[in-house]
């Protein structure tokens, strides 16, 4: 018996130098120490002998039991050692000073154009501020002098959420908040994204996006409001532009204008792309309403100050000569890529 014993360490001891990977280990290990393995069917041959040989050999097979156990997994442990490392020196590497890949992608035409809209008026000390989309009937209508079932409403009816929340119908939602939020006096524009039911067409769009500003302080005149959407708009189209004002209703302006600018296209003369009038219609503007001022807290006795609601999309419209408004919303990006900047 213990001859056997002897043998049978010996014989692992052979195998498990030849055993290179873990699928063999495994297979070693089965092979000795499985329900039916080698030292199992050695324990099985026991029942032969007699009481005191028993007894020593069963302590024999255990201690090689024992052995070949610790062996396995210790050169289990040696071989997923040796793998990891493998895999350390083998891993692909990074050469972080090739080139960048040229395939990403663009910004969008209206992003292109608020951002140099934005960069203009902070040359010029306003700051640039965020607001929801999503607000309620005071901030919208109320705070701009426009009360509940006013004809004004008619032309911006929207999405309302069941909460009496609604989305916002123009950038102007954001001026009594703004007002409150600086005080006078306040140079501020806010762009942002619009919301109307409106019937879509080359010219139509139910969502679409406005630049907001307003200036605040005293003596503040037309004369301003004419200064600073001229010199803008011509940083803009990159050309000194006339501008022209008519009247224009709207309830939280007094007075209220329709700005337009020389059509861009004749230089004023008249063709086809202004209805050969000269003028492009571009931005609803006025002196902001001595109520509006109240309500957001500030003393129209002693400030006054111009609002505009500039058109953003229909700015990219023209500054890039997109002919239908849809387009922007068509997720085409390979027209979306040629306006990369
Ligand atoms: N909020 C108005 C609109 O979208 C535009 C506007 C803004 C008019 C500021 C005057 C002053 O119709």
């Amino acid at each position: 018996m213990e001859q056997k014993i002897t043998s049978l360490r010996e014989q692992f001891t052979l195998a498990l130098n030849n055993a290179a990977s873990a699928a063999a280990l495994e297979a070693l290990r089965v092979e000795y120490l499985g329900k039916k393995g080698l030292l199992a069917e050695l324990m099985q041959s026991l029942r032969t002998l007699s009481g005191d040989e028993k007894k020593q050999a069963g302590q024999l097979i255990n201690t090689l039991k024992n052995e070949v156990d610790g062996l396995v997994r210790a050169a289990a442990e040696t071989l997923q050692k040796e793998e990891q490392k493998r895999q350390i020196n083998s891993a692909k590497r990074y050469d972080v000073t090739l080139p960048e890949r040229t395939e990403h992608g663009s910004y969008h035409p209206i992003s292109l154009v608020q951002r140099e809209v934005e960069r203009i008026f902070v040359t010029m000390g306003f700051t640039v501020e965020e607001y929801p989309e999503v607000v309620d009937d005071y901030h919208c209508f109320e705070a701009l002098n426009i009360p509940k079932h006013h004809p004004a409403r008619d032309m911006q009816d929207t999405y309302y959420l069941s909460n009496g929340q609604l989305l916002k119908t123009h950038t102007s939602a954001a001026q009594n908040a703004i007002m409150r939020k600086y005080g006078a006096p306040l140079r501020v524009i806010f762009p942002g994204r619009c919301f109307r039911n409106e019937s879509t067409d080359a010219c139509h769009e139910n969502t679409f996006f406005q630049m907001e500003g307003i200036m605040i302080d005293r003596d503040i005149s037309i004369a301003n409001l004419i200064y600073f959407m001229k010199t803008m708009l011509s940083e803009v189209f990159q050309r000194d532009v006339k501008v022209r004002l008519r009247p224009g209703f709207f309830p939280f302006v007094e007075p209220g204008f329709e700005l337009d600018i020389s059509c861009l296209n004749c230089g004023g003369v008249g063709c086809p792309s202004c209805k050969n009038s000269g003028w492009l219609e571009l931005c609803p503007c006025g002196m902001i309403h001595p109520r509006v001022l109240e309500m957001g807290g500030i003393d129209p006795d002693e400030y006054t100050g111009f609002a505009f609601g500039l058109g953003l999309t229909r700015l990219a419209m023209m500054r890039y000569g997109v002919k239908d408004i849809r387009d922007f919303n068509s997720g085409n990006l390979k027209a979306l890529a040629q306006f990369t900047q």
